[in-house]
Parts: structure tokens; C-alpha cells; sequence
């Protein structure tokens, strides 16, 4: 199978093509100080034990300044020592471990606008950014994953939908790019051949905007590239209640520009494109479910890692059982997934009696 097979990235080796990919387990109590604490680090062992190839970690907020994602940060010393000892879990099972780093704009929750951020407001972003990258460096991470979907600050700027600056920060491509770029030529500068930069790109809906971009990443120096979904103009509108929030994964999925026998979501169909355009490997995540599923693609040189979400929290076992069933899918795909508000509401979680 090529989902097991090993693969290598720089000089960082992976036990196989098989990625848990960013999920933050809302609802699992945080530790001291917003760090991991014992709960979360139980649920990523659980899994680790399984043996993926890749860990791409919840996103962690670069900043102390804003309270989305629960607070998770990648700053202080106590949450770095939880930061640690994940790497730690990760390296004793032969995972590789990459962390997802994000500023988590207003956006994510409504309708925003980086239209109007100062220069100086966005110098200070960067410097977090780098600095975050240095500190996921320092605690034994493989490398770092800019989180530049799912309408988090780095998407509102790659995508010409929110960003109408006028300034060298909008524009064509290169300039929605230039914080990114700024960003990822300082931590090329200390990210040696043993360290990962990755970014996770939202989709635009406009496959040829999507290509330009993710080129314009790799000439920016890249070495993994991810898709995922992006900013969905309805989204722009959407109510401001939280349930609105937490339907997105896997309601507004429709087919709009991959072909009719493509069996795969457009998330899936954007990245299989765009890996036909680069040289860096190409992250696949988003309504894959299975191994069978990922297999297929991988087969079919769509992309060179599947990711799947979902499937590992319904069932820490996911890799286990797959291996015996490639067709088996543990997870419900309710509409509304509970591991955002309530994980125990989870029909898996509840099943299984724990978590
Ligand atoms: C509870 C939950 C938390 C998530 N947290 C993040 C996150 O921190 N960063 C991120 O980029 N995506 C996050 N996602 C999106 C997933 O990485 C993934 O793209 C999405 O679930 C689709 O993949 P799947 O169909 O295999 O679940 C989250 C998804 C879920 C269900
Ligand atoms: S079974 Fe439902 S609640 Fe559980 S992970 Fe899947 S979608 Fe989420």
C-alpha cells in the first residue's frame, strides 16, 4: 500500500503517508497557563500509538493578544513544555511532529477585514510568527505549518475575496503574499534541511488563482504544501451564532469545479490540480474517510500525504482498523461535529466510553 510506504521531505524521514491532521480538541480541559495539560497529551498519545507518519498539531496562536482557539499558544514557557513533551510522544512512535501556527483574526468567526491593519500592527504578526517558528524549533518540533486557511489572518490575505489593500500587502499575488513571504524568508533563515516549513492554503473557488498561489508559495521557499478550504463567500454572511460556525466542516462541500466522476470533494480536487503544478509534496485532507479512498489517490500521484481529520477523532484506533479493513470508516459525518462544542456528545466518543 502506499499510504505505508515511507517517504522523505528534506532530510526528515516519515514512517509512512498517513497524516492526523490540525485539530484542536475543544472541550478536553486545557492545562496551566492555556498549555496542552494532561487530557489533550492523553488524546494525541492515544493516537500517536497508532503510528501515522505526520502529526500536524492544532493550530497555536502566535500572540498572547487574542482569545480564539481556546488560547492554545505557542509562547510561554509552561505551554512550550507541553509543546515538548508532544514532540517527545511523536519521536518515541516514529512520528514526525509539524506544528500548525496561526493568528487567529476575527475573521474566523465572522465576516472581517484586513483591509485596514497598519504596517506596524502587521510587522508585529510577523515577528510572532517567526518567533513562534523558532520556539516550535527549540522544542524538538520537525517543522512548522503557517495556517493560511479556513479563514484564519494569513487566508484573508492570500485571497483576492477579502483582501482589497492598496499597499504592497495587496495587489497580484506577490503582494496578498507579502506578509506570508516576509514571514517565510525569516524562518528560512534558521530552518536548516532537518526543519519543515509548511503552509496550509485555503482554497478560492477559482482553480487558477489557487495554482498562482500555491506556485507563488513554493518560489517563496516552502517545502510541504497543504490545501484545505478557504473563504466561502456565503461565509461572508453567515449569522454570527456559533452553531453557524461549527456546521462548516463537511456541509458546504458541493461539487462546483471538479468533474462529475471525480469522487472526491473540491477541497481534494483544488490540491490534486495544484500538485500537478509544483515540486514540493502535496497534502490531501477533507471528506477522504478511508484508507481505500486515500489510497486512490495516492495511486494516482493526486497527492503525496492524506490527511484525515475527522476519522481519528471518532476512533483512536482509525490506523489500526483501517489497516485490517481499508474500507472502514469509524465516523458518523454528522453534520454538526460535536468535537467542537461537546466531544462527548460524539455518538464514537460515546460508544467507546471514554476520552
Ligand atoms: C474539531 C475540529 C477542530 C479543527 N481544528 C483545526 C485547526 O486547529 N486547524 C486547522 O487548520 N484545521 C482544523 N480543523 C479542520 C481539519 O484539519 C480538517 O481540515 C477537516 O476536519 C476536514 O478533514 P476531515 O474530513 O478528514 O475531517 C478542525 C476540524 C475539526 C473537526
Ligand atoms: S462521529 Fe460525528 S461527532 Fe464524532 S467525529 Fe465524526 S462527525 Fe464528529
Amino acid at each position: 500500500m502506499k499510504l505505508l510506504e515511507e517517504v522523505q521531505v528534506k532530510n526528515v524521514s516519515f514512517q509512512n503517508r498517513i497524516a492526523i491532521a490540525p485539530m484542536c480538541p475543544f472541550g478536553i480541559e486545557a492545562g496551566e497557563d492555556e498549555s496542552l495539560g494532561e487530557g489533550i497529551l492523553e488524546y494525541y498519545k492515544r493516537r500517536l500509538e497508532t503510528k501515522p507518519g505526520l502529526l500536524i498539531t492544532q493550530a497555536f496562536k502566535v500572540k498572547e493578544d487574542k482569545s480564539v482557539l481556546r488560547g492554545f499558544g505557542i509562547t510561554s514557557k509552561r505551554q512550550l513544555e507541553d509543546i515538548r513533551k508532544l514532540a517527545d510522544l511523536a519521536h518515541e512512535n516514529g512520528v514526525k511532529i509539524i506544528t500548525q501556527l496561526a493568528y487567529p483574526s476575527d475573521g474566523h468567526h465572522r465576516h472581517d477585514t484586513i483591509d485596514f491593519w497598519r504596517k506596524d500592527e502587521l510587522k508585529e504578526i510577523e515577528d510572532s510568527f517567526v518567533k513562534a517558528a523558532y520556539n516550535a524549533k527549540e522544542a524538538g518540533c520537525d517543522g512548522i505549518e503557517l495556517h493560511g486557511a479556513n479563514m484564519f489572518f494569513l487566508n484573508l490575505f492570500s485571497s483576492p475575496i477579502t483582501n482589497h489593500r492598496i499597499d504592497e500587502f495587496g495587489g497580484d499575488v506577490n503582494g496578498r503574499l507579502h506578509l506570508a513571504r516576509n514571514i517565510i524568508s525569516r524562518i528560512k533563515e534558521f530552518a536548516d534541511e532537518n526543519f519543515i516549513i509548511g503552509y496550509r492554503m485555503g482554497w478560492n473557488q477559482d482553480l487558477e488563482t489557487d495554482i498562482e498561489t500555491a506556485k507563488a508559495l513554493e518560489e517563496a521557499g516552502i517545502d510541504l504544501f497543504h490545501i484545505s478550504y478557504g473563504i466561502r463567500e456565503a461565509d461572508r454572511y453567515m449569522p454570527k451564532e456559533y452553531p453557524s460556525f461549527v456546521s462548516y466542516p463537511g456541509t458546504t462541500r458541493e461539487k462546483q469545479i471538479g468533474p462529475e466522476d471525480f469522487d472526491y470533494n473540491d477541497v481534494v480536487y483544488t490540491g490534486s490540480r495544484i500538485k500537478e503544478h509544483l515540486n514540493i509534496p502535496v497534502i490531501l485532507v477533507d471528506e477522504i474517510w478511508t484508507f481505500e479512498r486515500g489510497e486512490k489517490l495516492l495511486e494516482d500521484n493526486a497527492g503525496d500525504f492524506i490527511a484525515y481529520g475527522r476519522p481519528f477523532l471518532a476512533d483512536d484506533k482509525f490506523i489500526v482498523r483501517s489497516k485490517e479493513d481499508p474500507s472502514f470508516n469509524g465516523c458518523f459525518k454528522c453534520k454538526d461535529c460535536a468535537w467542537f462544542y461537546d466531544l462527548y456528545k460524539c455518538p464514537k466518543v460515546k460508544q467507546r466510553g471514554y476520552e
